[in-house]
């Protein structure tokens, strides 16, 4: 994720945007920069690192005279960025704004553009020079090239042949008084002051200067002037959209108006999903994972896969055992870190080694990569954060781009995982010829449906989560059970459970229930059961019968259509469909709702449970 923000009106703008991306650093921090216009031209200042750095570098220009527009800070009309590196290096080329060979254009966008390869030759064959590897700049090109006095027609002509998921918005030297902001699910909002228009990818970019905000939906353009904004469709259909007035205090500006991280951070979960797998699916029926320093030739090598990773992204990495092994057909071991390291494992050459780590920084995790790569195994980082010490210990990485996750509860970096071992499932079955083009072609096409299928699971079970919350907040046990790629799905359900509304809970393979566990159960126990269409979903309803007959309270996560389970459960959420092995993703949503609604209705802190860190630096 990245974040956007734009400003033109009567105040010199400049610190007004390098405000507005402190408040979105959250979104990304690897790299930041800001252009300006003024007296006819566009300057730029870009730094990597964090703010304190770009804000270092306009002190430098200022003191050399440099950058004009940047340094005299009089510019009222500009464009500001915070990078969170999906293209291209961690540079200063790479960081944004981006622009033409002229200059003439400047840009700044969050999100993917899918089709840049293609955009890039086709421009490349028509002259155009390229100064960073950025598929951003390529929209700055476009736009240049459609430029015919109209900014607005440009951006329109240049947003038509853009395929992906981004917003972006363009200044152009010949327009002092006039931004044009475009968005295809990447989020945009904009901020109405007086005299003056703010733009960007989040509210708390501009609270602080104006309350009054309109939100531009996707396929529209926004056309930004000091008195006012026109909005169209694609086609240049003029758009009518609300005025809402954010009532927010600060607090809640920071989580985005949500009450919690949390909360916020459930719902970033279509977003993270997208930004992580949609470049990285550039064909309809291939996956490009050229990021990795294992090429499609060793991975047609490997002989095992071991995953070792600790809480969550242990569960991410069960959850893609099954998808490795049933696409790519390669044996997969499971480790949790802190055994793993002290076990002396049998590890060597030919062996692919994945550590799961969201913050890149788990002691545990960390000491278990370290070690097979000492005995001669690839190790394969997957990671959300760039820099972090499991980018050090690893051979080749795979980043999550779930953006900064603050909630101690892990969310959206879990379903980031799992969508990154998705594809990583998918790319060795294609390196190993281990599935047909069709049934790839099919998986990706599912893969690709997730972002929204996730969004509609948030909107369709948070009302009914919330009032079985409402009914079982009291209890005193929750069980989770499921069966095969539903069973990691109820260990994350019921750790989240746990380490947030310290009610206990357990999860175990449904199988295993009449061997002990079913004895825990009563009247008054919620046995939370994953459900979802599966090859052994009748063995799964067998268990739910089982614990019906002992009186408990089954709540099932299914299919949805799967009336089958509903008529065996107390209670049914349902989730869209999809392919069966990428259900995890969907079903998980209402378990993390189900625990937060109950940390919630207990009063307690969910974003900082006790006794838990975020980063856990320790053995
Ligand atoms: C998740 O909700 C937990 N806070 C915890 O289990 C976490 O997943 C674990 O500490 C691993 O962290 P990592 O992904 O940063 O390595």
């Amino acid at each position: 994720m990245c974040g956007i923000v734009g400003y033109v009106g009567g105040r010199p703008c400049r610190d007004l945007l390098i405000a507005g991306l402190e408040k979105l650093e959250y979104r990304g921090y690897d790299s930041a920069g800001l252009s300006l216009l003024d007296n006819g031209r566009i300057d730029s200042v870009r730094a990597v690192g964090n703010l304190s750095n770009l804000r270092a570098a306009v002190a430098a220009e200022q003191e050399r005279g440099g950058a004009v527009a940047v340094a005299e800070a009089e510019a009222t009309i500009g464009l500001a960025h915070t990078r969170w590196a999906t293209h291209g290096r961690v540079t200063e080329e790479n960081a944004h704004p981006h622009s033409d060979e002229q200059g003439d254009v400047h840009i700044v966008l969050n999100g993917i553009v899918e089709n840049h390869s293609e955009l890039r030759r086709e421009l490349r064959s028509e002259g155009h020079e390229f100064s960073s590897e950025t598929d951003a700049e390529i929209v700055a090109h476009l736009i240049e090239k459609h430029y015919a006095g109209d900014l607005t027609a440009a951006v329109r002509a240049a947003f038509a042949e853009l395929r992906g998921h981004y917003a972006f918005v363009a200044m152009h030297v010949a327009h002092p008084d006039e931004l044009v902001g475009a968005r295809n699910e990447c989020p945009l909002v904009l901020g109405l002051g007086e005299g003056e228009t703010f733009l960007a990818s989040a509210i708390p970019a501009f609270l602080r200067e104006t309350r009054t905000v309109m939100r531009i939906e996707n396929g529209e353009i926004v056309t930004l002037t000091p008195g006012g904004v026109t909005v169209t469709s694609a086609d240049g259909e003029p758009r009518e959209r609300d005025i809402e007035e954010v009532t927010w205090d600060e607090d809640e500006a920071e989580r985005g108006g949500y009450p919690t991280f949390m909360m916020k951070e459930i719902h970033e979960q279509p977003d993270a999903v997208a930004e992580t797998i949609t470049d990285r699916l550039p064909e309809v029926d291939s996956v490009d994972l050229s990021e990795l320093k294992l090429t499609p030739e060793q991975a047609a090598e490997v002989r095992r896969i071991v995953i070792v990773a600790c809480g969550t992204s242990y569960h991410a990495g069960l959850t893609g055992r099954y998808a490795i092994e049933t696409w790519a057909r390669i044996p997969v071991e499971m480790d949790v870190a802190s055994e793993y390291r002290y076990r002396d494992p049998v590890v060597g050459p030919g062996d692919l080694v994945i550590g799961i780590t969201q913050s890149g920084e788990t002691a545990d995790t960390l000491a278990a990569m370290r070690l097979a790569r000492e005995r001669g195994a690839h190790v394969l980082g997957i990671t959300n954060v760039m820099g972090s010490q499991a980018t050090q210990d690893a051979d080749s990485v795979l980043f999550t781009r779930a953006g900064l996750e603050i909630g101690v509860a892990a969310t959206k970096t879990f379903t980031s995982q799992v969508a990154a071992i998705y594809l990583l499932g998918l790319w060795l079955a294609q390196a190993r010829d281990a599935l047909p083009r069709e049934r790839i072609a099919e998986l990706i096409a599912e893969l690709k449906a997730l972002p929204r299928k996730v969004d509609e699971t948030i909107e369709g079970t948070d009302a009914q989560v919330r009032a079985i919350a409402r009914s079982h907040h009291e209890g005193r046990f929750f069980l989770y059970l499921g069966r095969h790629i539903g069973l990691p799905v109820c260990l994350e359900g019921a750790l989240k459970m746990k380490e947030i509304s310290y009610i206990p809970s357990d999860a175990y393979a449904a199988g295993e229930m009449k061997h002990g566990p079913i004895a825990l159960l009563d009247e008054t126990t919620p046995v939370v059961c994953v459900a979802t269409d599966s090859p052994v979903l009748e063995k799964v309803l067998s268990n739910v019968a089982e614990v019906r007959a002992r009186g408990a309270d089954v709540i099932a996560i299914a299919t949805e259509g799967s009336d089958i389970v509903a008529e065996s459960a107390d209670q049914t959420l349902f989730v869209p469909r999809t392919d069966w092995i990428l259900q995890p993703i969907l079903a998980v949503i209402p378990l993390q709702l189900l625990a937060y609604h109950t940390a919630r209705m207990l009063g307690l802190n969910v974003d900082q449970p006790r006794n838990l860190a975020k980063t856990v630096t320790v053995e």
